[in-house]
């Protein structure tokens, strides 16, 4: 049975139809890729997981959850709970972020509130979830969440503040913030996007690591096809609020079935590319927008 269990979902906003009958499954310590153009209905789909659409938004199908229940993995015992995470009070949801879902996005500045030193803002992700932390405790946590992914000289920086770090390193901040409550499944949209290509490196082979370490399952968003291909074990291909194909990651990167995925991919370039011809054109040769 899958963690994550989305059925037909659909996101219309007002007259618009944003996201049109999709569904996804995810199994737990996967990791699934989402990839598209601008404006095909990635992030709104993760937001909706979260119920973060606000009331704009009307939504319909199930985000169905595999809920951890007390006494799980006792022998005889595996009967798995699933919730509806579109039939979720506010307050069960709030519950579920970041302490079983967490969620990282493009923008490392806006995501780090300026005026809180980055030792605090790590720390309030532990006491948001457990009451009994003391400060002190709290504290270790953060320090040691820091040291995971590989923030310099943590005991010196814990009282700096977001802007005396580089994009790379607030990226990292807030993966340490999405991580130290041990989530079961990370949504990650586009969080390499805003960086430089070698830092956008590290940061995929970060993320790739943790991932396999906690055991995480993980929905990993981009428009960039051959981001998403160095981390994904299965690929979903979305195209104007639609699935257009899915399937594993090597079948969908060697034999493409669908053309857009075949001019998502040939604007790829790799060692063959022949550097001295212009990009392939995706809007001459498919009829769609360059996402
Ligand atoms: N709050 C909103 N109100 C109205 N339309 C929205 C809202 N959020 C997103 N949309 C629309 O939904 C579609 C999908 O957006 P989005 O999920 O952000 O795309 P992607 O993440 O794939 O670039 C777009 O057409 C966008 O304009
Ligand atoms: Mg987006």
């Amino acid at each position: 049975m899958p963690l994550l269990d989305i059925r037909n979902l659909g996101i219309r906003f007002g007259s618009a139809q944003a996201v049109q009958d999709i569904s996804l499954q995810l199994e737990a310590g996967q990791v699934l890729g989402l990839v598209g153009e601008s404006g095909s209905g990635k992030s709104v789909t993760a937001l909706a997981i979260l119920g973060l659409l606000g009331n704009a938004a009307q939504v319909t199908g199930q985000i169905l959850w595999e809920k951890t229940t007390a006494g799980l993995g006792h022998a005889g015992n595996k009967e798995r709970e699933r919730i509806d995470l579109l039939r979720q009070s506010n307050q069960s949801l709030c519950k579920l972020r970041g302490k079983e879902i967490a969620m990282i996005f493009q923008e490392p500045m806006t995501a780090l509130n300026p005026v809180m030193t980055i030792g605090r803002q790590v720390a309030e992700c532990v006491e948001a979830h457990a009451v009994s932390w003391t400060g002190r405790e709290a504290k270790r946590k953060a320090t040691a969440a820091l040291e995971a992914v590989a923030i310099p000289e943590v005991a010196r920086r814990y009282g700096d503040y977001p802007h005396q770090f580089s994009g790379g390193q607030r990226q990292r901040i807030l993966i340490a913030m999405a991580l130290i409550n041990k989530p079961r499944l990370l949504i990650a949209d586009e969080p390499t996007t805003a960086l430089d290509v070698t830092v956008q490196a590290q940061i995929l082979a970060l993320l790739a690591d943790l991932q396999r370490q906690h055991g995480l399952a993980m929905l990993f968003i981009s428009h960039d096809l051959a981001v998403v291909g160095q981390v994904a074990d299965r690929i979903a291909v979305m195209r104007k609020g639609q699935i257009v194909e899915s399937g594993p990651c090597r079948q969908l990167l060697t034999a493409p079935q669908h053309p857009y995925t075949r001019s998502l991919l040939a604007a790829v370039p790799t060692l063959r590319t022949d550097r001295s011809m212009p990009l392939a054109n995706l809007a001459s040769t498919t009829g769609v927008e360059q996402g």
